[in-house]
C-alpha cells in the first residue's frame, strides 16, 4: 500500500473542509440546545451540548494537525534531533492518546531494542498519537504497539485488526477524510535523516492482526 503525497495545499483544502463540516454540525447542536432550554426541556439540552462539545474539540485538533502540515511544508528542516529515553517517551505517548478521549480498546505495548535513539520527540509524538487514534478508531478488539530495531533503524508500529488501510486515500477537498495525520507521518519520517539513511513511514496489512500496520522507520 502507498501513501501518495498529495500537494501540500490540497491536504490543508481538505483539512479545512472537514473543520467547517464540524463547525456547522456544533452549530446546529448548540441551536438544538438553546431552544430545549427555551422550551423549559434543559435537561434535553445535555446530549446536544455533549455532541457539540465532541465536535469542537475533533475541530480544535484537526486545526492543530493542519497547522503543523504548514509548518513542515513551509520550513527547510523543522526537525530537532535528540537523544530520547524510549520508556519515558511512550508512556507520554499513551498517557496524551488517553486524554484525547474515551478508549475502549487496550493497547497492548511490545517494546525490545535499545532504551535511547535520537529523533524529534514532539514530531514523532504527534505521529503516533495520530496513528493510535487511527487505530482506535478502526480496530475490532486489538491494538498493538511495537518497538524494536531492525537493519539499524528504529521500528515503531502501530498494528489493529480492524479493515486495513483503504486502497486509495482520499486527498481533496471532496468531502471525505483528510489523510492530514498520515501526510504530516510521510513528512516527518522523511525529514529524519542520519549520515545517508532518511526515514520512512510504510502502511501495511499487519500479517498477525490482519489490519492496518502503520510503521515508521528511524535511521
Ligand atoms: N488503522 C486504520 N485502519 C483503517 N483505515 C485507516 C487507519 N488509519 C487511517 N486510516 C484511513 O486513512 C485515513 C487518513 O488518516 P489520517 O491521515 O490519520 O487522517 P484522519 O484521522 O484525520 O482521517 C483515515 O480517514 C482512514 O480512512
Ligand atoms: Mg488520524
Amino acid at each position: 500500500m502507498h501513501l501518495d503525497t498529495p500537494h501540500v495545499i490540497d491536504v490543508i483544502a481538505s483539512g479545512i473542509h472537514d473543520v467547517k463540516n464540524s463547525m456547522f454540525d456544533a452549530l446546529a447542536r448548540v441551536h438544538v440546545a438553546k431552544q430545549a432550554i427555551q422550551d423549559e426541556h434543559a435537561a434535553d439540552a445535555i446530549p446536544a451540548l455533549a455532541e457539540t462539545e465532541r465536535a469542537i474539540s475533533t475541530s480544535a485538533g484537526r486545526l492543530s494537525k493542519l497547522l503543523s502540515a504548514y509548518r513542515l511544508a513551509r520550513h527547510e528542516n523543522p526537525v530537532s534531533m535528540m537523544p530520547v529515553e524510549l520508556a519515558g517517551f511512550l508512556d507520554d505517548v499513551m498517557a496524551r492518546v488517553r486524554e484525547s478521549g474515551e478508549q475502549p480498546i487496550r493497547i497492548a505495548l511490545d517494546r525490545q531494542g535499545p532504551d535511547f535513539w535520537v529523533f524529534d520527540r514532539e514530531l514523532i509524538a504527534d505521529c503516533l498519537v495520530n496513528a493510535l487514534q487511527n487505530a482506535l478508531r478502526h480496530a475490532r478488539r486489538q491494538i498493538e504497539l511495537r518497538i524494536g530495531e531492525t537493519g539499524g533503524r528504529l521500528l515503531l508500529s502501530v498494528a489493529d485488526d480492524g479493515p486495513g488501510f483503504p486502497d486509495h486515500f482520499p486527498s481533496h477537498a471532496d468531502g471525505t477524510r483528510s489523510g492530514v495525520g498520515l501526510f504530516i507521518a510521510h513528512r516527518v519520517a522523511r525529514l529524519h535523516r542520519r549520515q545517508d539513511t532518511n526515514g520512512e513511514l510504510r502502511l501495511d496489512k499487519d500479517a498477525r492482526l490482519g489490519g492496518a500496520r502503520f510503521e515508521l522507520r528511524l535511521p
